[in-house]
C-alpha cells in the first residue's frame, strides 16, 4: 500500500483516518457532540452523524460558549489554485448549515499568496482572477452577506500583516518543518505563509474588539495550522481557535481524495454537464467485473466513489442511504444504475450552480471585508 502522506498541500496513499486522528493528535467525534449540537442547534447534520465530520478540537466547548451567549464565529477558506471541485464545496455546505442555524458571522479567506508561493507557474495575475473567480462559487451556496466577510490575502494585507508577524515570531522553523513538510528548499515565501492563515484566526477579536472564539470547519488536512494556532493564541491574548475536521470526498478514481491535481477524476463547477457526466459514467466502482457476478455476489459499496458521494453530498434521507447500501451489497443494484442515478442528481446540482454563479458576479461587493471594516 502506498504511503500516507496528509500536509495542507499533499494527500498521497490511501487515508487512513483513525491514523490521523492520532498523528495529529485531534479527537474524534462522540455522539456526546452530536447531541450537544442538537442541544445548541435545535438539530444535527447528516455529515455530522455519518461522521462525515468526524474529528475535532473543542467543538463540544465552541458549542457551550455560543449557548453562554458567548461572541462566536465561524472561518475557513479557499486556496484559489484553480476551479472549485465539488470536494471544496463539502466544507462550505456544512459551515452554510452552521451559519444558517447560529446565526453568525462567517470570516472567509482567499490565499491567493499561498498559490502563488506554490506554484512554480504561477502569476499574482492568475490567483487573483481565481480568488475573484472562487468567491461566486461560496456566494452562490447562499451565504447572508450580511454575516459573510471575505478577505484576500494580498489586497487586504493591511488587516492582517501586523497580527501575522506577532505570530511569525512565535513559531520556530524546525516547528514548521516538522508540521508542514517543509524542507530546505521550500520557498522562505511558502515557510512565512501559515503566519497569515494562523493570524485569520485572531482576526475576528481584533475588528470586533471583543474576545471572539472561533470555529474553524474544513477537511483534516488542514488541521496543522491550527495545532500552531492552538499553541501561541493565549501568549497573543487570543482564545484557542476550535476545529471541525471533515473526511476528503474522494476522486472518482480508486483510492484518493478528490484533487485539482487529477482533473479526469474531480468535478469541477466548471465542467459541462457533459463533462461530468461522462467522468461521473467512467467512475470506478466496487462492483464485480460483470452484471451476473454482481447479481450473484454484490458490490462493495464501503470502497466505492460513487457509494461516497450519495453518503457525503447526494443523499441526505438517511433510510434512503441504507436502502442502498444493501441494494449493492446484495447484488440487486447495478452499478451502471447507480452511477445513472448519481448524474441524475449531480447534473441538476451543477446546473443550478452554474446559474448562481453567474448571478453572484453582481453581488462580490457586498461580501467584502474591506467595504465593511
Ligand atoms: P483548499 O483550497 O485546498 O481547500 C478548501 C477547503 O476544501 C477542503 N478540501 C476538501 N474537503 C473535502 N473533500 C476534498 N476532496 C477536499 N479537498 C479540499 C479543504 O480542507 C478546505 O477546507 N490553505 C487553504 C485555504 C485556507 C483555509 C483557511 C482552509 C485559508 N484559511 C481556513 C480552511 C480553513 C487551502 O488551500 O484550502
Amino acid at each position: 500500500m502506498e504511503d500516507m502522506r496528509v500536509t495542507p498541500w499533499e494527500v498521497e496513499g490511501i487515508v487512513d483516518y483513525s491514523k490521523l486522528v492520532e498523528i495529529f493528535g485531534v479527537k474524534l467525534l462522540s455522539d456526546r457532540e452530536i447531541e450537544l449540537t442538537r442541544e445548541a442547534l435545535g438539530e444535527d447534520h447528516y455529515m455530522l452523524r455519518r461522521r462525515i465530520f468526524y474529528a475535532h478540537r473543542d467543538y463540544d466547548v465552541f458549542l457551550r460558549l455560543y449557548m453562554d451567549g458567548r461572541r462566536v464565529a465561524l472561518y475557513t477558506g479557499r486556496g484559489p489554485s484553480g476551479p472549485v471541485h465539488l470536494g471544496h464545496m463539502l466544507p462550505w455546505i456544512f459551515t452554510k448549515w452552521l451559519q444558517d442555524r447560529m446565526g453568525i458571522e462567517l470570516y472567509f479567506e482567499y490565499t491567493d499568496d499561498e498559490k502563488f508561493l506554490y506554484h512554480r507557474e504561477y502569476s499574482l495575475d492568475l490567483v487573483r482572477k481565481y480568488a475573484y473567480d472562487n468567491m461566486l462559487d461560496l456566494i452562490a451556496l447562499g451565504f447572508d452577506p450580511r454575516k459573510t466577510h471575505i478577505l484576500v490575502d494580498i489586497e487586504d494585507i493591511g488587516y492582517l500583516y501586523g497580527l501575522a508577524v506577532r505570530v511569525a515570531k512565535k513559531v520556530t522553523l524546525s516547528t514548521m518543518k516538522a508540521l508542514m513538510g517543509f524542507t530546505d528548499s521550500t520557498n522562505i515565501g511558502m515557510v512565512f505563509y501559515p503566519s497569515l492563515q494562523i493570524a485569520m484566526c485572531f482576526l475576528p477579536t481584533e475588528l470586533r474588539n471583543e474576545q471572539t472564539h472561533v470555529l474553524i470547519p474544513a477537511a483534516i488536512d488542514q488541521d496543522p495550522y491550527w495545532r500552531v494556532a492552538r499553541d501561541i493564541a493565549s501568549s497573543l491574548g487570543y482564545p484557542k481557535p476550535a476545529q471541525i475536521h471533515a473526511k476528503f470526498l474522494p476522486g472518482l478514481g480508486p483510492g484518493g481524495k478528490m484533487s485539482s491535481s487529477k482533473p479526469e477524476t474531480a468535478i469541477f463547477v466548471t465542467d459541462s454537464l457533459e463533462e461530468a457526466r461522462k467522468k461521473l459514467m467512467d467512475a470506478f466502482t466496487g462492483g464485480q467485473p460483470t452484471a451476473k457476478m454482481q447479481r450473484e455476489l454484490g458490490g462493495n459499496p464501503d470502497v466505492c466513489p460513487v457509494f461516497k458521494y450519495y453518503e457525503m453530498m447526494f443523499e441526505e434521507d438517511d433510510e434512503k442511504l441504507r436502502e442502498r447500501y444493501w441494494a449493492c451489497k446484495t447484488g440487486k443494484l447495478l452499478c451502471g444504475e447507480c452511477k445513472l442515478e448519481l448524474v441524475e442528481r449531480v447534473l441538476p446540482f451543477l446546473e443550478r450552480h452554474k446559474e448562481l454563479r453567474e448571478k453572484a458576479k453582481e453581488r462580490v461587493e457586498e461580501f467584502l471585508l474591506r467595504n465593511k471594516f
